[in-house]
């Protein structure tokens, strides 16, 4: 990692050790992240992270050691003991410190109001960064300078893509997009399974065909430069079976509504959770 990364001096102190933030840890260790540069502390991190932190010779600590000051820290603990969290972090909060939080539905201004003035960067990635496929939008707050959150970009970039959005407000749309968006996807090859099940296939040769299709035209989408209308056009011939289906999922109030509604009822309870 180049210059002004964490070091063993100003480590990335990495707070809350669970499947987010121990995804994160492995994509950083495999970036090239100095094991020696990490802190966690974590009072109990699960069996899977605690494999993770010993393959790495990382030690978990109850509460942050003393006479530290990150150069980074990461929060990502569960929204809900984040308030509790937060004040016993402010010993490794300096001037030098840019602080990134991952939990959902947590303000800015709940933030700062645990630890006193920093700065500050409130992200939402999704589950897909679990396999370095993740998509991250960020917001910072006025004391985050440009070394702050470019080294923030190139940590959340470990693990996927990285949007920045100059409103916090945009985050409950971010949120209910792709924060929940991955179980859209699940719900739909679900639905593809149940549908083939109707026709007579077998449950076990349905969940396979849904399966590979939603990981394949996923894929395909991934490695082509062309837009999702594109590439649904390519596979739909006038008058042919796909072009059936679409007369259905295309009508008006059908799926582009349900969408829409559905994105909506998300956006509107990240807001009550995080208000
Ligand atoms: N999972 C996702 O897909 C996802 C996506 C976007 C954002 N996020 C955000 O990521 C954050 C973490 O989620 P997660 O799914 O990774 O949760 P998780 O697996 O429960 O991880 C949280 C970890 O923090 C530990 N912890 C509890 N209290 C602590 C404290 N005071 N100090 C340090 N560590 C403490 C927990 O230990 P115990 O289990 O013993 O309590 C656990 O190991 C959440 O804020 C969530 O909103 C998650």
């Amino acid at each position: 990692m180049p210059l002004a990364s964490p070091t063993a001096d100003h480590p990335l102190v990495l707070v809350g050790a669970g499947k987010m933030g121990s995804a994160l840890l492995a994509g950083w260790l495999d970036g090239g992240l100095d094991p020696k540069a990490v802190v966690v502390v974590d009072p109990s991190p699960p069996r899977d992270s605690a494999s993770l932190l010993a393959e790495a010779g990382i030690a978990a600590h109850a509460v942050p050691p003393p006479g530290v000051e990150a150069r980074v820290v990461v929060l990502a603990v569960k929204p809900q003991i984040m308030a509790e969290a937060l004040p016993g972090l402010r010993s490794v909060v300096g001037r030098g410190t840019t602080v990134l939080s991952i939990a959902a539905g947590t303000t800015l201004a709940s933030l700062e109001a645990g630890l006193g003035p920093a700065a500050i960067v409130r992200s939402i990635p999704n589950t897909p960064a679990q396999v370095g496929r993740g998509i991250t939008a960020a917001v910072a707050n006025p004391r985050v300078d440009a070394e702050g959150k470019a080294l923030v970009d190139r940590l959340l970039a470990a693990v996927g893509e990285v949007v920045w959005v100059t409103d916090e407000a945009m985050i409950d749309a971010v949120t209910a997009v792709s924060g929940s968006g991955p179980a859209y996807v699940f719900l739909l090859t679900e639905c593809l399974a149940d549908a083939a099940v109707e026709l007579g296939l077998s449950p076990a040769i349905a969940a396979r065909l849904a399966r590979a299709t939603v990981e394949g035209a996923g894929e395909l989408m991934h490695r082509s430069d062309l837009s999702p209308a594109e590439l649904r056009r390519n596979v739909t011939s006038p008058g042919g079976t796909t072009a059936a289906a679409l007369a259905i999922l295309m009508a008006e109030d059908s799926m582009a509504a349900l969408m829409k509604e559905a994105v909506a009822a998300a956006r509107r309870r990240s807001k009550e959770l995080s208000g």
